[in-house]
């Protein structure tokens, strides 16, 4: 689980604990991280390739395989586009698409020696609904989408599948509570299901997509909110 600090991916790892599972996080930085004897937290930037390389590398060495991969590490950026520095736009990037990319591909060969593997990645329903203010976050998530898809291909002949989660409004998250109440409000009036996600909400799409019965579910993109 990447990203698991706080937000989303450390209310996911809280729960996949609760669920027995063994579960490794990480992050750039963090304050009171979470103890348990099944997680261990990694401190490191998602794109970095060598830091997620070695994590990757150790769960492989300690447990002899990777299942799952939850690409949870995100950073948003509530810009207009013709205000929006390049510089900004490359670190929306950087962390939203790059680092996904190095985290799937470090994955996914480790998951071709077992011919297994599931990741799951978040995306946003700001992709079909293109909100403004989004430019390089949106755009970053596209893109994301997309790589799923041309990776999936690669991963064809074996029991290896790579899908998005779109979310929509996740209470008690980094994201929507950054964000102003009016903006939040004008948010929920663009979705059918407006109301805001929990994690277990959340958990649910996820065990979906890893779960054994999914195997011929792969390069898709599920949204939450009734969008499409
Ligand atoms: N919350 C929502 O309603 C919502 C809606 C749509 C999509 N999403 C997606 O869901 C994911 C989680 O959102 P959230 O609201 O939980 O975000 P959040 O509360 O801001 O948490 C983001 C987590 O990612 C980590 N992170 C960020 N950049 C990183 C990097 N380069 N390397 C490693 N870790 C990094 C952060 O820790 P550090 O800063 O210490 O690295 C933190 O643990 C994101 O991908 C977001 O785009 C969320």
């Amino acid at each position: 689980m990447t990203g698991s600090s706080r937000g989303v991916g450390r209310g996911l790892v809280e729960a996949l604990l609760g669920e027995g599972d063994y579960v490794y996080g990480c992050s750039r930085s963090g304050q009171q991280l979470i103890e348990h004897e099944r997680y261990r937290h990694v401190l490191l930037d998602v794109a970095n390739e060598a830091a997620v390389r070695t994590m990757l590398n150790g769960i492989v060495t300690t447990h002899g395989r990777l299942d799952v991969v939850v690409n949870n590490a995100g950073v948003s950026s509530s810009r207009l586009g013709l205000l929006t520095p390049a510089s900004d736009f490359m670190n929306v990037l950087e962390a939203n698409l790059v680092g996904a990319f190095i985290v799937m591909r470090e994955s996914i060969r480790l998951m071709k020696r077992t011919k297994f593997g599931r990741i799951i990645n978040f995306s946003s329903i700001n992709v079909p609904l293109a909100s403004i203010g989004g430019a390089s976050y949106n755009a970053s998530k596209a893109a994301l989408e997309n790589l799923c898809i041309t990776l999936s291909r690669e991963c064809a002949s074996d029991d290896i599948t790579i899908n998005c989660v779109g979310l929509s409004l996740v209470g008690e998250s980094g994201m929507v509570d950054a964000l102003p109440q009016e903006a939040l409000a004008a948010k929920q009036q663009q979705l059918i299901k407006p109301a805001l996600l929990s994690v277990r909400d959340v958990l649910h799409a996820v065990n979906f997509f890893a779960s054994p019965n999914a195997r011929n579910i792969t390069g898709q993109t599920i949204y939450f909110g009734g969008v499409s």
